[in-house]
């Protein structure tokens, strides 16, 4: 069994994958291969301040993580002794929330004298888009859009575990520019899932939101329709408060700026680099309007498109252990002999692997 955990943000998660079914040719996706997944919000405990607060996150992971351990091994009905490998962010991320995740799956390791690997967040986005049907997933080379609440990219992966980041935002990430509009709106907390609700219903024409840098195919930016969604906010509350109507309207005119920011740039790289497949991942990629001119795009354009189901696309636990069972396909030796390669701890090797905020998936 193959325990799994993210603690980089404001969700803690555990998943349990039985890495010796998978290593015998089942797929992840096959009945009871996942045998546990749990993923615990911390959303309310975020919502008054309207953004998360490290230092509260990294406590509550100290207090959910044990939990959900436990809670994750009843589910799957195994016993600590059943485990044979475990997988954990490494990062990036908040450090304090990091080392949280990192030092209990050190510990589990280092006690049962069993390999860990301490993976990368992001690549656990992008392996999200193993967990949809076999037929359906990705061809190298591919690009990824990967957006979520920290990160904007376009990533080009000319074969497995090969990154190139050929895009990235020079301010506000994609999810970024969701919550804080979403805040300019007074939406609930978190914002984004909150603000494509509310445009659901609204007009998207009634407003003309900029598209950040449109020249520049290697960058995004978010940081003007900010301003320009606080400029009509302004506006409209000079002549009494903001109708129902407004703030579907504004919701839907914001929400269509910055997904056709995301796809315009994404057709670009496309056109220039001829992937093979597109993924979309990360928290954003929860978003309808996204998938749906993603979809669309790539069908024009004759590629395939992959995009995991919307619980997949948020932080889980359930995307690391399915980059963390294509590591082991591709290197089993390595993994049966714990030969300490880069990420990868066995009880012969140095326990000193940190947690690491600031990581370019390009740095893998
Ligand atoms: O990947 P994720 O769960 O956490 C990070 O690694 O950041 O992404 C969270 C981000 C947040 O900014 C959230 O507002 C955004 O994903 N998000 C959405 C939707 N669901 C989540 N943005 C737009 N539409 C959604 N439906
Ligand atoms: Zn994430």
């Amino acid at each position: 069994m193959l325990v799994a955990i993210e603690t980089s943000c404001d969700e803690t998660a555990v998943s349990i994958v039985d890495v010796a079914r998978a290593r015998a040719g089942s797929d992840i996706l096959d009945e009871g291969v996942i045998r546990a997944e749990i993923v615990a919000s911390q959303v309310r405990l975020h919502e008054p301040y309207g953004g998360v607060v490290p230092e509260l996150a990294a406590r509550q992971h100290v207090t959910s993580l044990p939990i959900l351990f436990e809670k994750a091994l009843l589910d799957s009905s195994i016993s600590v002794k059943d485990i044979s490998a475990i997988a954990v962010t490494r990062g990036p991320g908040l450090k304090g929330c990091l080392l949280v995740g990192l030092c209990f799956a050190k510990a589990i390791a280092y006690s049962l004298k069993k390999p860990l690997m301490a993976l990368h967040h992001m690549e656990g986005h992008i392996f999200a888009c193993e967990l949809v049907a076999k037929s359906d997933r990705a061809n190298y080379p591919c690009l990824a859009l990967v957006v979520s609440g920290g990160h904007t990219q376009l990533v080009l992966m000319p074969e497995f575990r090969k990154y190139k980041i050929i895009a990235t935002t020079r301010d506000d990430a994609a999810g970024e520019a969701f919550d804080k509009s979403a805040t300019l709106l007074g939406l609930p907390y978190p914002g984004g899932p909150a603000l494509s609700k509310r445009a659901a219903n609204g007009d998207k024409n009634r407003f003309k939101f900029p598209i950040g840098v449109p020249n520049d195919s290697s960058s995004f930016s978010f940081s003007g329709l900010k301003t320009a969604v606080l400029k009509v906010v302004k506006d409209l509350k000079a002549g009494g408060e903001l109708s129902s109507q407004d703030v579907d309207d504004i919701s839907a005119s914001a929400q269509f700026a910055i997904v056709k920011a995301l796809v315009d740039k994404t057709v670009d790289a496309c056109r220039q680099y001829s992937p093979r497949s597109l993924l979309l991942t990360g928290g954003v990629a929860a978003n309808p309007l996204l998938r749906t001119m993603c979809a669309e795009k790539a069908k024009t354009l004759g590629i395939s498109f992959v995009v995991p189901p919307p619980k997949w696309c948020t932080d889980n636990a359930t995307m690391l252990a399915a980059l963390a069972l294509r590591i082991i396909e591709n290197a089993p030796e390595t993994f049966d002999t714990w030969n300490g390669r880069d990420g990868m701890l066995g009880p012969d090797v140095s326990m000193e692997v940190g947690a690491v905020a600031r990581w370019p998936l390009s740095e893998l």
